[in-house]
């Protein structure tokens, strides 16, 4: 495994992050693994060298932070940097379970805390922008938080790169902690984020770890295919997202082209491309299968020539913002 520092955390994780939301239950979403076919990938992401897991209180409704929290708990906690967002409303009759509050930020910290089993989560981030909470009172909240020892660093998520900046700003300013990551959504079908938000976090030395880098399986097999599998027919997110606009199709064809080359699969060549981008720490990755994990790790080795990286983003054309709003 290669590990890099995370932005200016100081903090080195694997180039690889093992995305969470696959885990839980299969009561949330049909292609959620349960706990135990869960376990199986976690423990062999951390075998092949994996020490940065991303979860959410969300994802499974507390049931991913849950699986997480008790398999990590069979190994030395200190090896292990774990992330975690909060934001979305967690109970549909409590307005409080969501958004960016003191109010809701306390309680849902403690929440997920207790749900993985820890004092203290390596990053927490926000997973989405509060259009109803000012960013500075979001800010104190999470520096308390620091304060308390509930979290080491704090970080974001998808939101527009001018917010993302008054956040940076704002944190200068008042001497409050700032966030250290950018959770984004990015992959070779969805590139908007190069326009601002990634020479942002470039310049400001703020670490990137992007969702669905495989453009959640789209990147992963002919166009045509698709829907074939349970996630591709159900996730209907995926249907809200961009990936046919763009000339999809045509980039779609063009990785199959360059998995055949290099003697790879499909999603090895889609995450070589991610890992390329120096602006990249570690893509996080999201996958129920044994198999796929191992792929992703052997990706690593893929170089991809500066010409095949040209070839391959030649046929993107900008499309809608996907991700926040
Ligand atoms: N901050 C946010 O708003 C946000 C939003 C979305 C996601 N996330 C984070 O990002 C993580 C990853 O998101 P994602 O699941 O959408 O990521 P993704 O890696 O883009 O897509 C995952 C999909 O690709 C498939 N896949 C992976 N490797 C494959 C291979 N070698 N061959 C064929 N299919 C393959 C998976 O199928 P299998 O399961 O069969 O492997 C799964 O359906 C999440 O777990 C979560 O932590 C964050």
């Amino acid at each position: 495994m290669e590990y890099t520092t995370l932005g200016s955390t100081g903090m080195e994780v694997s180039r690889l992050c093992l995305g969470c939301m696959s885990f839980g239950t299969s009561e949330w979403r049909d292609w959620v693994l349960d706990e135990e076919e869960s376990r199986e990938v976690i423990e062999r992401a951390i075998d092949l060298g994996i020490n940065f897991f991303d979860t959410a209180n969300m994802y499974s409704m507390g049931e991913s932070e849950r699986v997480l929290g008790t398999v990590l708990d069979d190994y030395d906690r200190d090896s292990q940097v774990v992330a975690t967002k909060g934001y979305f409303q967690m109970d549909e009759d409590d307005p409080n379970s969501g958004g960016l509050s003191r109010k809701a930020i306390e309680q849902e910290l403690s929440n997920s805390l207790e749900r993985l089993g820890m004092d203290t989560v390596d990053l927490y981030q926000i997973h989405r922008w509060d259009y109803d909470t000012p960013i500075e009172q979001t800010l104190r909240a999470l520096d308390d938080a620091v304060r308390r020892g509930q979290a080491r660093y704090v970080g974001a998520s998808s939101m527009w790169a001018h917010q993302f900046a008054d956040s940076l700003r704002t944190s200068e300013r008042e001497g409050l902690e700032r966030f250290e990551t950018m959770q984004n959504h990015y992959n070779l079908l969805y590139r908007e984020e190069e326009r601002e938000m990634l020479p942002l976090c470039d310049k400001e030395n703020v670490g990137v770890m992007p969702w669905s880098p495989l453009a959640r399986g789209y990147l992963t097999r002919p166009h045509e295919q698709v829907e074939e599998t349970v996630r591709g027919e159900t996730d209907d997110h995926a249907r809200e997202h961009p990936y046919y606009e763009g000339n999809g199709y045509e980039v779609n064809e063009r990785v199959q082209e360059l998995a055949d080359e290099y003697d790879a699969s499909m999603a090895q060549i889609a995450l070589a491309w991610v890992l390329d981008k120096e602006w990249v720490d570690a893509p996080i990755i999201g996958t129920s299968s044994l198999d796929h994990l191992e792929e992703a790790v052997a990706a690593l080795e893929i170089d991809l020539s500066e010409s095949d990286v040209e070839w391959l983003e030649e046929p993107y054309e900008p499309v809608r913002v996907s991700g926040h709003e």
